[in-house]
């Protein structure tokens, strides 16, 4: 049996899930299937801040298209209403009617926040919206997203790494991490 290295962060104890070259590899398939399906058109991608950056990069970098990218980051605030909160986006000046839109997102738990999110963008009359999110836990679905492109589908246990974090830290790490 292969020794795991667990890690610490803050309090918690976390072992590998996903190495970094699986991740790459992965990242370069889900970018030759946006090239594919994207010939001639000039995609927007959104990149949902923070957890979704080293996801982004590694994917843009990989489509040799005429694109656009921009970032966007969700603000939580409580709002006095029946569905609850509502996370407002912020950073968001273009203007994406008639857009094809691909979200860059780092993970889809409950689905909550995307649903929300796409109802938004929904409203800017696009052309297209597509997903595409490194990381998808199918056990922790609330609500059904069509998720395009998925990196990988993974439990329904905590993870970071990748651009994730364990509040605030371990995002910079090169692979994704399990809670022990
Ligand atoms: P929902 O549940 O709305 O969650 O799909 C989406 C956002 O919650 C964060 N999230 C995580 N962050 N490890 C993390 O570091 C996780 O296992 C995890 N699950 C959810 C993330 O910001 C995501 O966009
Ligand atoms: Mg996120």
């Amino acid at each position: 049996m292969t020794p795991q290295i667990m890690i610490n962060i803050l309090d918690k104890k976390f072992v590998p899930l996903i190495s970094r070259e699986v991740i790459e590899n992965r990242i370069a398939a889900i970018a030759s299937e946006i090239e594919k399906d994207y010939q001639n058109r000039c995609p927007l991608f959104i990149v949902v801040l923070n957890g979704a950056f080293l996801f982004a990069s590694e994917l843009v970098k990989r489509i040799p298209l005429s694109c656009e990218i921009t970032f966007i980051k969700l603000a939580s605030y409580n709002k006095t209403q029946s569905t609850g909160s509502v996370r407002e986006i912020i950073g968001l000046n273009d203007d994406i009617a008639g857009r094809d839109i691909i979200i860059i997102e780092d993970i889809v738990d409950t689905g909550l926040t995307m649903a929300q999110l796409l109802s938004q963008i929904n409203d800017l009359e696009p052309a297209s919206v597509a997903i595409a999110s490194l990381l998808h836990k199918p056990d922790a679905l609330q609500t059904e997203v069509d998720i395009r492109y998925t990196g990988f589908n993974i439990e329904n246990k905590f993870v970071v790494g990748y651009g994730l974090d364990y509040d605030g830290i371990g995002r910079n790490l090169d692979a994704i991490y399990v809670l022990a």
